[in-house]
């Protein structure tokens, strides 16, 4: 089974509190989502692997470390994912950004591909798919499927990261996508029934937009 694993440190535990209060106004929920953003950026590249190079100090050469293995990509999820963007891009500057946008047909139900654009490389990056909510999962597995069967990006190089989760969507994830890594800053209580998490912090998107 792949990691799941609550970021839980000082610094992010208070700044989630200032997001989750409802008269946060838009233009601090959007700071300091990033602010959110950039600290988890931190605790998941903790495994990126190292090698060894020889460089010239002022002084000897010495061998030092510096990072190897695949490059990087952020992919936030349409919309609320945007949020996290920048935030991260302050610790990992020279990731590439993809983007997926999903719906879901009311008649159908089916999962629908709106949008989706990704560095020509992707399947060769390891991946930070970024979403601030997890709820059901619905929407994070939809666009975990799409990049999985249809863009052909080996799961074991995806990970999944949010603000906030509620332990119905770790669920989910972990049955569809089992070698896909899961770091969230908050592990939530529930959702209620219009599938909102509890206690949450409402609409991310909206939030984060002001659109309500
Ligand atoms: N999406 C959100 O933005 N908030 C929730 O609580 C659940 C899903």
């Amino acid at each position: 089974m792949a990691k799941f694993q609550v970021v839980n440190h000082p610094l992010i535990q208070h700044k989630l509190t200032i997001i989750r209060q409802e008269d946060t106004s838009t233009k601090e929920f959007r700071e300091v989502t990033n602010e959110i953003a950039m600290l988890m950026a931190y605790e998941i590249t903790r495994d990126l692997p190292l090698e060894d190079v020889v460089i010239q100090t002022p002084l000897v050469e010495s061998t030092q470390k510096q990072l190897a293995g695949k490059k990087l990509a952020i992919i936030p999820i349409l919309r609320a994912g945007l949020g996290m963007v920048d935030g991260m891009l302050d610790l990992i500057p020279a990731a590439r950004v993809g983007h997926i946008g999903m719906y879901r047909d009311h008649e159908t139900l089916e999962a629908i591909e709106y949008f989706a654009k990704f560095p020509q490389d992707i399947q060769d990056r390891k991946i930070f798919v970024v979403d601030p909510m997890l709820a059901t999962g619905a929407s994070a597995i939809a666009a975990l499927n799409q990049l999985v069967n249809k863009y052909e990006v080996s799961p074991e190089s995806i990970t999944f990261v949010c603000l906030v989760a509620a332990p119905e969507g770790v669920k989910a994830i972990q049955e569809a996508h089992p070698e896909v890594d899961i770091y969230t800053a908050a592990l939530d209580e529930k959702l209620n029934e219009d599938g909102y998490i509890l206690p949450g912090l409402g609409d991310a998107g909206d939030r984060i937009f002001g659109t309500k």
